[in-house]
């Protein structure tokens, strides 16, 4: 699903999402692994700031398990509790269930002590479209999950998905708006398909991604395409023309073909895994963590 931002419209999500929050403990923020802080809209940690905070580092089946570690380790400093995740697969999903207990047993500790038993965790699933929000939703509440319905107490109209004996999760997640301000973000949202392609230059966003992967990743155009590592961006995309013969009816080589095929072979990790973006020197993310709820660390 493609989501045109406009003020209105972020305004309302906002007002929709600090809602929200009166109701629940934790906050669980999906994020891109392959661009961890592109993927994400700042404005959550003002907006989540006296609950407990979880970031799920989904999609990391497609990202580069060395920098999705970085990133993990960033996100702990900064008070958050992470996971790494394929939100198609229903592998990490007991992770994910007791890294929950941890996030929260503070509050588990607080009931217990006051004498309350079995009132569960009530959680929000958050991101920008495209994340794997329903898909983790999908996967986490699996058959098992039973819609509560509206509960006496609880705002009108709201659903839950009652997961197991501990956790409860709205069942529609909080929609956060990508932050297109800075042009490097922009460009990265566009790479992993989070920006309509029909309004993108795509045989620019092909250069940008070749010129990324020259530097970062040497090797893995030439495994995949035959191309020489050393030639310019323009070049290398004139041979992954050549060398996957998208040829146009004059025989002249058809770069939007070639760089549709690039970007195409890039989001679906036939490249390689890979991430677009390096986690900040260790000890920025303390700097960063204004705002953010210190729940300790996985
Ligand atoms: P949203 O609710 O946050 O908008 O995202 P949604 O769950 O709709 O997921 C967006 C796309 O990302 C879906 O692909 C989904 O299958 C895919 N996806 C979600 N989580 C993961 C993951 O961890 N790894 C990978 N590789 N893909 C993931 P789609 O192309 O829109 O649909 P489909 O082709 O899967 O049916």
């Amino acid at each position: 699903m493609n989501y045109q931002w406009y003020p209105g419209h972020m305004t309302k999500a906002k007002r929709q999402m600090q809602e929200d929050m009166k109701l629940i403990d934790l906050v669980i923020e999906l994020v891109d692994a392959r661009i961890p802080l592109s993927s994400r809209n700042p404005d959550i940690d003002e907006l989540g700031k006296n609950k407990y905070r979880m970031i799920l580092m989904n999609k990391s089946d497609l990202a580069d398990p060395a920098k999705t570690a970085a990133w993990s380790a960033y996100f702990q400093e900064k008070g958050c509790y992470t996971v790494c995740l394929d939100a198609r697969s229903r592998n990490g999903m007991k992770k994910v269930n007791d890294v929950i207990m941890q996030a929260c047993r503070e509050k588990i500790e607080r009931d217990r002590k006051r004498g309350i038993q079995n009132r569960p965790v009530r959680a929000m699933v958050v991101g920008i479209p495209n994340v794997g929000k329903s898909t983790f939703i999908n996967s986490f509440a699996g058959k098992a999950c039973a819609k509560t319905g509206n509960r006496p107490g609880v705002t009108k109209g709201k659903q839950w998905i009652r997961l197991n004996k501990n956790v409860e999760l709205l069942d529609t997640p909080g929609i956060l708006w990508p932050k297109f301000e800075d042009q490097e973000v922009g460009l990265r949202l566009a790479l992993i398909g989070s920006i309509r392609d029909e309004i993108l230059n795509t045989d620019e966003l092909a250069l940008e991604l070749i010129g990324i992967f020259k530097r970062d990743y040497p090797g893995l155009l030439h495994e995949r395409y035959g191309t020489d590592e050393a030639a310019e961006a323009l070049q290398i995309l004139e041979q992954i023309a050549k060398n996957r013969k998208c040829v146009s009816k004059g025989g002249v080589y058809d770069y939007s073909k070639a760089a549709a095929l690039a970007i195409e072979d890039f989001r679906s990790g036939k490249i390689g895994a890979v991430t677009l973006e390096a986690a900040p020197n260790a000890g920025q993310a303390r700097a960063d963590a204004e705002g953010v709820r210190q729940g300790g660390s996985e």
